[in-house]
């Protein structure tokens, strides 16, 4: 976690820094912190708080230098404070490091360092970096970042000035957290995301594990710490981004959660286009998943690998994959995956999904998969990310920058993969006419969506009252059968992520294994009845709750008579008439709606939740 960024080139560095790190503050806000190098001196400020503290002590005036650090810190070692936020200076005072991401060996080389008679001032592993360089600087500062990188065990990206060469800032990348740069005229970028760069560049090299990037203002020259002796120019491998400035501001809305909710119909909307034919059953082409049609009807297994709100993509994935397909899923979350020794045969594919494409513990579960022979795709939303880096093939959502902590947008676009993917593999399996009808089928459900989300958010009074009503509540419960079930675990994530509201998604048929202890007097029920196969008994476990007078919220498709006479129009949230395979990406707007209303009711933090971040690099 943590957002770093850098900048070298002629106009002063301090503003452009600061801009950047705002850009970033999804990535942590704990504390923050600048260096600007100028004349062979540093400007340094750093504080707890967010950038807007950092913003609020800055001294413009004594900063004017072109070239220059920053830092947004979600703290791993050492609380978060004014002495572990970043920059962080060696003992000269000479150098300025900042990172993201975790040195696991900090403690033994911080030992080592203190007896070569170093002094520290933080808790952090980052300031071992410093010292680490400092050790190793003979007048080369790429040589001593080189020659620190290999003694250093762990997953990070960093960037380091030192005044002695302050026409040049140092990045590099080992494992997992990202470094993108930014190509300008006359000036030089770095950033974790491509967002905080869209306003300076649309050009961008991710950097890759090992690599150590020399950047000045007119050239930047990539080396490799684990391949040494190989410089290679970066230009062969520039990639141009089209995500446009207006997609990563908010465009007029209140924060970026609610922008983000309404630019669904567009995520849909491209991350079908040029895949899936409007009309008709021609064929599915998704070049970059890599995917052969031999490799297809080969396929024996699929298991998908996430966390949190991905996680529920994977969950609903099994039910539409197994149903349709007749293929056996498994599922499992990213940080438990690869610590309960799998098993996967030649046959078998791995599909990780993540919106950012840095998550540790996917990215952990993906290796895991490789290293057991197993092909392994990825349904991500960030190009050039080390997840789509590291994958066999790629399915990008195509969802644009998501800024808010909570996923929405993401995770539609997820879905959408989701039926891509199978809509793909479908056309290559030997399977029934009647399902490969069923399959073919969805298409026109699916290109009704953006129509359909639409229609949801023109109106959507019914689902904020609702909303008040319950955020006046200390615990929420959702429960829903069939792909409800994983959209009920997911209207409880958003609704606790960002309202700090206890809440809870079941499968509704588990209500009377436990659950059922804890209803009350108005205890809200969020009742998910979607899908026709199971509208009965979905039915039955309302009248259960009912029982135990608690509050029952039915979500169901349009037309809808029982349950809506059982629970009162009053407590009813509608979605559009679809084919229940595509139902659980409609019924996401309203488990939102319901978590971003509850939240704004309660007046919380909603894009920035308390002791979260947007991108979790570390395990
Ligand atoms: O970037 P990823 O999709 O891999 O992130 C996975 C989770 O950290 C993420 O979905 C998280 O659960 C969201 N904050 C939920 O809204």
């Amino acid at each position: 976690m943590c957002g770093i960024v850098g900048y070298v080139g002629d106009k002063p560095a301090l503003p452009i820094l600061m801009d950047k790190l705002q850009m970033l503050t999804y990535r942590g806000y704990d504390s923050a912190g600048v260096a600007v190098s100028e004349n062979g001196h540093f400007y340094v400020e750093k504080t707890k708080g967010r950038v807007s503290d950092l913003a609020a002590v800055i001294e413009p005036d004594r900063a004017t230098g072109s070239i220059g650090l920053g830092h947004t810190r979600w703290a791993t070692h050492g609380e978060p404070s004014t002495a572990n936020a970043h920059p962080h200076l060696d003992c000269t005072g000479r150098l300025a490091v900042v990172q993201n991401g975790i040195v696991e060996n900090f403690w033994e080389l911080k030992q080592e360092l203190i007896e070569k008679g170093h002094h520290f001032k933080s808790e952090t592993d980052t300031e071992v970096i410093a010292h680490l360089i400092e050790e190793y600087y003979d007048g080369n500062i790429t040589t001593a970042v080189n020659l620190a990188m290999q003694r250093m065990v762990g997953s990070m990206a960093l960037l380091v000035v030192h005044k002695d060469e302050e026409d040049r800032l140092i990045a590099a990348k080992m494992d997992s957290p990202p470094l993108i740069i930014g190509f300008g005229r006359g000036e030089n970028h770095v950033a974790s995301d491509i967002p905080a760069l869209l306003r300076y560049t649309n050009r961008i090299y991710p950097l890759e594990d090992g690599e150590i990037a020399t950047i000045k203002r007119d050239d930047v020259i990539i080396t490799n710490f684990k391949e040494p002796n190989t410089p290679r120019l970066y230009d062969r491998k520039v990639m141009v981004v089209t995500w446009s400035t207006e997609v990563a501001q908010k465009e007029g809305y209140e924060n970026f959660m609610l922008k983000e909710i309404h630019e669904q119909p567009e995520t849909v909307d491209a991350t079908l286009r040029g895949r899936l034919p409007e009309h008709g059953d021609g064929p599915v082409r998704i070049p970059e998943l890599n995917l052969t049609p031999e490799e297809v009807q080969r396929l024996e297994r699929l298991t998908f690998v996430a966390c949190g709100t991905a996680y529920h993509a994977c969950l609903v994935a099994k039910y539409l994959f197994e149903q349709a397909l007749r293929i056996p899923v498994t599922v499992d979350v990213g940080s438990e995956y690869r610590y309960r020794k799998p098993m996967l045969g030649k046959n078998e594919m791995l599909v990780a999904i993540s919106q950012s494409g840095e998550t540790a513990d996917t990215i952990a579960s993906m290796r895991e998969g490789m290293e057991q022979g197993a092909k392994v795709l990825a349904i991500t939303n960030v190009l050039g990310s080390s997840i789509a880096r590291l994958a066999d093939g790629v399915l990008y959502t195509r969802a644009g920058p998501e800024m808010a902590v909570a996923s929405t947008k993401a995770f539609v676009g997820q879905l959408i993969g989701v039926h891509l993917l199978l809509q793909y593999i479908a056309q290559y399996r030997p399977i029934a006419p009647e399902m490969r009808d069923q399959i073919i089928a969805l298409r026109p459900h699916l290109w009704r969506l953006p129509a359909q989300i639409r229609h949801i958010l023109a109106d959507t009074t019914q689902i904020q009252t609702i909303a008040q009503k319950i955020s006046t509540k200390d615990a929420c419960f959702f429960i829903g059968r069939n792909m409800d079930e994983p959209l009920a675990r997911e209207g409880a994530l958003k609704l606790k992520e960002i309202s700090y509201i206890h809440s809870q998604g079941y499968a509704a048929g588990e209500l009377k294994h436990g659950t059922l202890a804890l209803l009350d007097e108005g205890v809200p029920v969020i009742a998910l009845a979607t899908q026709g196969s199971v509208y009965d008994k979905m039915v039955s476990n309302v009248q259960e709750v009912l029982a135990r007078h608690a509050w029952a919220v039915g979500v169901v498709q349009e037309g809808d008579q029982r349950l809506s006479s059982l629970v009162g129009r009053e407590n009813i949230i509608e979605i559009p008439k679809t084919h229940d395979w595509v139902a659980p990406i409609l019924t996401s707007v309203p488990m939102q709606l319901l978590s971003y209303y509850g939240a704004y009711a309660l007046g919380r933090d909603i894009d920035q939740p308390r002791n979260l971040a947007k991108s979790v690099t570390v395990e």
